[in-house]
């Protein structure tokens, strides 16, 4: 990967990257437009990262379908499809992790301990493999977005983080690979996390303030469905994904399937 990456930049070849687990849907799609319009050469990386999974998470189960995945790519018009199998990716002894300390810690952090290591260790090893001057990634992850900034910035990774909006259904539910988890109950019972955003975005926009009536209003809207099950809904700050802010960030149980997403509430809510 890093000779191929190499051989473009020598002929001037500006690169983009856009990092995947694969189990691709039209919000990876979006960042692979924009980064196929913004860069000569366009590397998409499909790696399902073990080190980003928990105990008794779901690595093993998670979607995978390199056949389709590869398909809907060379339409995109991907360069290069840089898939590199675990043990290339962490060959044996290997025992570096990358902590992105602050911004990494709450939340997300909190709720999945270990999982914001393993994205900054393997959002490294991606870096230093492709070496591309931009890469893109989704809103969808809003603290996942602030982590890679930090490291990239800590680790003098001379690249350009691209933020992209998050893609939703017609009904507000952000896509995600995981969705295709939900039952047909839960996926009508998984509306439940844009309708608290919309909500609060509404109050917000009527002049709410108070993080304590914004985060209320969320948690009413997400224990009214009886299938959710809330593990935070919080309004924070941004870049440090603490309160206060503008930022509802919602992580939330649709039966036995874990959801985010995340607005900012001093932009009105799409749809
Ligand atoms: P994955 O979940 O496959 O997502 C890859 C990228 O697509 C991420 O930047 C994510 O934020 C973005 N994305 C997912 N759903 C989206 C949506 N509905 N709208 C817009 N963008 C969306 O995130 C990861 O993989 C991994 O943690 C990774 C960064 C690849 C490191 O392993």
């Amino acid at each position: 990967m890093l000779a191929a990456s190499r051989r473009w930049r020598g002929d001037g070849l500006e690169i983009g990257l856009v990092p995947t687990m694969g189990a691709l849907h039209a919000g990876h799609l979006s960042l692979i437009e924009r980064a196929r319009r913004e860069n000569g050469i366009l590397v998409v990386s499909v790696f399902v990262n073990p080190i980003q999974f928990g105990q008794g998470e779901d690595f093993e189960r998670y979607p995978r379908d390199p056949a389709r995945d590869a398909d809907m790519l060379r339409r995109a018009g991907v360069d290069a499809i840089y898939r590199p199998t675990v043990d290339v990716m962490y060959p044996p002894g290997s025992s570096t992790r990358v902590h992105v300390g602050g911004v990494g810690d709450p939340l997300e952090g909190a709720a999945r301990p270990g999982h914001f290591e393993g994205v900054a260790t393997v959002v490294s090893k991606l870096f230093a493999a492709v070496e591309p001057d931009r890469a893109y990634f989704g809103q969808k992850d809003a603290q996942q977005v602030a982590v890679v900034k930090r490291l990239a910035r800590d680790l003098d990774f001379p690249v350009e983080i691209r933020v992209c909006p998050t893609v939703r259904e017609p009904d507000g539910l952000a896509l995600s690979s995981r969705n295709a988890y939900l039952g047909t109950v839960e996926r009508a019972a998984a509306v439940c996390l844009s309708s608290a955003l919309r909500l609060a975005a509404a109050a917000y926009a009527r002049g709410e303030r108070r993080p304590e009536k914004l985060r209320e209003m969320l948690c009413g809207l997400l224990d009214a469905e009886p299938l959710a099950r809330a593990e935070y809904a919080e309004v924070v700050d941004p870049e440090t994904f603490t309160p206060p802010g503008s930022l509802a960030v919602l992580a939330v149980r649709i039966g036995a399937t874990r959801l985010i997403d995340n607005h900012d509430l001093s932009k009105e809510f799409p749809g």
